[in-house]
């Protein structure tokens, strides 16, 4: 089975190739110039389509639809290439954990915050561990809600990590790590928390049940593991919902 980027280029590349094939001989024959504008918006349709037909999210058929037509419009507001190569490093060191393991950045709302401040007060938990910290939007705050106990965030995109450096100066309470989370050990943290994607959750429970000591916590923010039955889920009240779901190892 092809992974979702792949399956997405396979699909976009399909419609690029389909409508290429058939344009080019045909104006060729006709000794006309190819019309970009009507063919970019030509490929546009053959992607929706064929998105539509392999049924894939409506988000991915949108995208499809779009990304031929754009590649037009860009290229006639002739921008410096330079800006694009700019805009493609400052995405790659922000969003580096999507591109290698499907898990982009967002944040913990400070519903959910609040949620794991409640936690930490019935767990007595010593140490947490947030696995992909982004900015330190859950570590940053609990560290300074809980001055006595240690914190550790692991967050592997380079621009993130650095913002999230600035964001923990003054807490000697809190680690603030730049790396890849599989690599984190967990032996010695009372509650992990991670806020991933379903992508890697599987995987992630066969690290914790490895690595963590038992009796201790791992807290998934909005998926679930397959599989495993949560011990308690704590729902957070915001909307989006964003269920906290709770396994002891
Ligand atoms: C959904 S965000 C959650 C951010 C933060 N934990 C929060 O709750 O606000 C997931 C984060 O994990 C990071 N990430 C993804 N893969 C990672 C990996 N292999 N190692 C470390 N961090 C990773 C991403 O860069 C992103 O910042």
């Amino acid at each position: 089975m092809l992974s979702t980027p792949t399956r997405q280029l396979a699909l976009q590349g399909a419609a690029v190739i389909l409508v290429l094939s058939l344009a080019w001989p045909y104006y060729g024959w006709q000794a006309e110039a190819m019309p970009w504008q009507q063919t970019s918006l030509a490929i546009g349709a053959v992607a929706l389509a064929l998105a539509a037909i392999s049924r894939q999210p409506w988000w991915w058929r949108v995208m499809h639809a779009l990304f031929m037509p754009l590649v037009w419009v860009t290229y006639h507001l002739a921008i410096d290439p330079g800006w694009f190569l700019l805009a493609f490093v400052l995405l790659l060191l922000v969003y580096r954990g999507a591109l290698s393991g499907q898990v982009p950045l967002y944040l913990s709302n400070r519903e959910t915050v609040a949620a794991l401040d409640e936690l930490l007060a019935s767990e007595e938990a010593e140490s947490f561990l947030d696995l992909g910290a982004g900015l330190g939007s859950t570590v940053v705050p609990l560290a300074d809600r809980w001055p006595e106990r240690r914190f550790t965030g692991v967050e592997n995109a380079p621009l993130t990590w650095l913002a999230g450096r600035f964001l923990c100066i003054g807490r000697p309470n809190l680690s603030w790590r730049l790396g890849d989370l599989w690599q984190m050990p967990l032996h010695e943290q009372a509650v992990v928390y991670a806020f991933l994607s379903p992508t890697p959750m599987a995987q992630l429970w066969e690290k914790a049940k490895a690595e963590m000591k038992p009796g201790s916590l791992l807290v998934s923010n909005s998926f679930p593991i397959p599989g495993v039955n949560p011990e308690f889920v704590i729902d957070v009240p915001c909307s989006p919902p964003r269920p906290l779901y709770c396994y002891r190892v």
